[in-house]
């Protein structure tokens, strides 16, 4: 199969949707990779480095679309790339269709076959293809807040590992999944006086097991959401509700009772955030205050470290890659229903059934698709 791969477009996104090492991979299965000049720069991956792993550096986009049964990227395409789409053709990236109509309707004109990263699933209801990026947003957001406690940014002071002879700073985890644990870890790794808190028991139970002794957990009421979040340097939001929005957890009057310069960093922003003074904001500007308590909000975290990113991202759809590119997409899904999940857009149909119902579109289910 000829498999390409396109420089992202979106604003601020430097991550690439093959590795040249993965590019490599692909070439060993007996593939054609074509990537875009410059499509790796944003990683540091030189065009020299796609060509030694036996890929075809190509001009423009608009060729890769035209050439390419495959082409494999990170964000949903952007208008421009939509237009380049072609019937029969494989699209796999990052979709997130339900909250996006135009993109939807420009999808199932093509006639494109789109498998989204972010339904693939994975055993146990699983997101393998999230997942990555929730860990690198979660060992994140402690170099984050601990960049923000800094006075030039705003914050109180307070270096969170402390030093012999004086205490460190407290850090307050809302949330113990994949951004919890990774923040957690980090934390408890610079020697932070740590507190996770969630509402699950067996979250804990989990946690507490990890941890020993080097973090504290604690169950989510709201009065030990109050006395943690007043007692903390350092606040992170990682609560998820799948297919919600987060509740807010961190209200404007907890602000009151918090110690001035003291930081919240919302992960959970890209749902809305779990703190009610929160706002997105992004890399270029990333902090705000209110009432006195400094705000980091970014919604895609993980676009600043677009290397780490990247390969932390091609490590989990790469043997999906691999898979639709040796067997074809139908067998492929055929064979592994996680994969048939990330389905959601086949020759103008919809055939993932949240997307069908959130737009008003037939559903037409994977079974029939794939016979
Ligand atoms: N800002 C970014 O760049 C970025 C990047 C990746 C992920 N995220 C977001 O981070 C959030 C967390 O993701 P995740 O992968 O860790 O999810 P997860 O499902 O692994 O963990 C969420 C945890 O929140 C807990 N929880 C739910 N409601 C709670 C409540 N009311 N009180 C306390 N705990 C509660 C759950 O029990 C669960 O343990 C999501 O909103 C995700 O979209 C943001």
């Amino acid at each position: 199969m000829r498999v390409g791969t396109v420089r992202e477009i979106k604003n601020h996104e430097y991550r690439v949707g093959l590795t040249p090492e993965s590019a490599r991979e692909l070439v060993a299965n007996g593939h054609e990779v074509w990537v875009e000049k410059s499509a790796g720069l944003g990683i540091g991956a030189a065009d020299s480095a796609y060509a030694a792993a036996g890929a075809k550096i190509i001009d423009t986009a608009a060729e890769i679309f035209a050439g390419c049964e495959m082409v494999v990227k990170v964000k949903e395409p952007q208008a421009v790339e939509r237009a380049m789409l072609r019937e029969g053709q494989i699209l796999y990236t990052y979709l997130h269709l339900a909250p996006d109509p135009e993109q939807t309707a420009d999808l199932v004109k093509s006639g494109v076959t789109a498998i989204a990263y972010e339904t693939v699933t994975g055993p146990g209801n699983s997101l393998p293809l999230l997942k990555p990026m929730s860990q690198v947003a979660g060992r994140m957001s402690v170099q984050a807040g601990a960049t923000a406690l800094e006075k030039a940014h705003g914050g109180r002071g307070v270096l969170l590992g402390g030093v012999p002879g004086v205490m460190p700073g407290k850090v307050a985890v809302i949330g113990g999944g994949v951004v919890g644990f990774n923040a957690a870890q980090m934390a408890v790794g610079l020697g932070a006086d740590v507190t996770i808190l969630d509402r699950s028991p067996d979250v804990l139970e989990r946690l507490g097991i990890y941890f020993e002794a080097r973090a504290k957990t604690r169950i989510a009421s709201t009065a030990n959401l109050a006395e943690s979040v007043a007692d903390a340097d350092l606040v992170i939001g990682a609560v998820l509700i799948p297919g919600a929005a987060a509740p807010k957890l961190v209200t404007r009057e907890m602000l009151g009772t918090m110690k001035p310069g003291a930081v919240l960093v919302d992960v959970a922003i890209d749902q809305g955030g779990c703190f009610e003074t929160s706002r997105a904001t992004t890399h270029a500007e990333p902090t705000f205050m209110v009432d006195g308590i400094v705000h980091y909000c970014v919604a895609n975290m993980p676009g600043a470290v677009a290397r780490t990113s990247t390969y932390a991202l091609n490590n989990v759809t790469l043997p999906h890659a691999l898979a639709i590119a040796n067997l074809g997409w139908k067998q492929a899904l055929a064979n592994d229903p996680h994969l048939a999940n990330g389905l959601n857009v086949h020759a103008g149909q919809i055939t993932y059934e949240a997307v069908a119902t959130e737009l008003g579109y037939d559903y037409t289910s994977l079974k029939t698709v794939l016979g």
